[in-house]
């Protein structure tokens, strides 16, 4: 009897102890799950693995980052549905895609609104432009943390594209996004929204016949094996874009908020760099994979998307952001 006894007390004791425990493990540390699309040996990969190294070691250890590549836990459109309702902490997804849930993002997606990346980086460091888009976005259920350079976009295609003549007829993938969409028409192809992840299958059973990108979509997702021809006509500087859910920023201390948008900032040059650096040994690796890099023609690819310029002019989300961006390059 007394040992039954004795036993209850025990079982009591232990479960209040490790109530206790629990809860005061709960409020020292947290993890958050930050979801992407890319491979484990893109840049991306490896800018966000540095940004979660810097948020355990500016918040000795509080708060920490578990990176999910690949898309394990969703398309970029699906990871911003769940960080929207909480049941995320943070992705990586860009401004193409981030213009469907903020109109703020689409300033970036107008083909040729940048001159060159020195133009790009300014506008991105820019406090009423690229800070305050990163900051406007709370309504809508995430925050901007940071951005990371992609490169200039360009068409790879199976067959070779050098003018908007060209692409007549031809299929052409885009990132679901409303720009994505109108500038392929404009530039005379058929879009074809589609999930990065899904875009190896569709270029190998012919579903389209080419997609536009940075050259690592040629060599790192390998999509040059079946698209032989990368047209550099640099359409487009889209960011990537890291956001965090707006319920678990509100959650954050107040110093853990700080470390989060530090390590960002440290994490964007960290790729500015490595970026940089890739470009130039993707284009050497494209090339030995027999793609074929081909000049085009710039002016006409230009005159086929001025309308898009037009419009934003008069389009009250983003006229004013467009209009800064010019002016920068004044
Ligand atoms: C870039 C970008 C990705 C995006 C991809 C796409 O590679 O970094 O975030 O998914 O373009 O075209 O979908």
């Amino acid at each position: 009897m007394l040992n039954i006894k004795k036993t209850k007390l025990h079982l009591a004791t232990a479960v209040i102890i490790g109530g206790l425990m629990g809860a005061s493990s709960m409020s020292f540390a947290q993890t958050l799950k930050l979801s992407h699309n890319g491979d484990t040996k893109s840049p991306v990969h490896k800018a966000l693995k540095f940004f979660a190294d810097e948020v355990k070691e500016k918040t000795d250890g509080d708060l920490k980052v578990r990176v999910y590549p690949n898309g394990q836990l969703g398309t970029q459109r699906e990871s911003l549905e769940l960080l929207q309702s909480g049941a995320l902490d943070m992705a990586k997804s860009n401004a193409s895609e981030l213009e469907s849930f903020d109109p703020g993002y689409g300033a970036f997606n107008i083909p040729y609104i940048f001159r060159d990346r020195e133009h790009f980086y300014r506008a991105l460091e820019s406090e009423d432009i690229g800070q305050k888009i990163l900051r406007s976005s709370e309504k809508y259920g995430f925050v901007g943390v940071a951005y990371f350079d992609a490169g200039s976009r360009n068409f790879y295609t199976t067959k070779p594209v050098r003018t908007p003549a060209d692409l007549k007829g031809m299929k052409i993938r885009v990132q679901p996004s409303p720009s994505a969409i109108k500038m392929m028409e404009l530039m005379g192809a058929s879009p074809t929204p589609l999930p990065f992840g899904e875009l190896y299958t569709a270029l190998q059973q012919r579903v389209v016949d080419g997609a536009e990108n940075n050259i690592g979509a040629v060599t790192t997702y390998r999509h040059g094996e079946v698209a032989k021809y990368y047209t550099e006509d640099e359409h487009a500087m889209i960011p990537d874009v890291l956001v965090i859910s707006a319920s678990t920023w509100e959650g954050l201390s107040d110093d853990n908020k700080a470390a989060v948008i530090a390590a960002g900032k440290d994490a964007t040059a960290f790729m500015k760099t490595l970026w940089a650096e890739y470009t130039v040994e993707e284009l050497k690796k494209a090339e030995k994979m027999g793609v074929e890099v081909l000049q085009a023609d710039k002016d006409a690819f230009i005159k086929a998307v001025a309308p898009m310029h037009e419009a934003a002019a008069e389009n009250p989300a983003i006229s004013s952001y467009v209009k800064a961006i010019k002016a920068l390059d004044k």
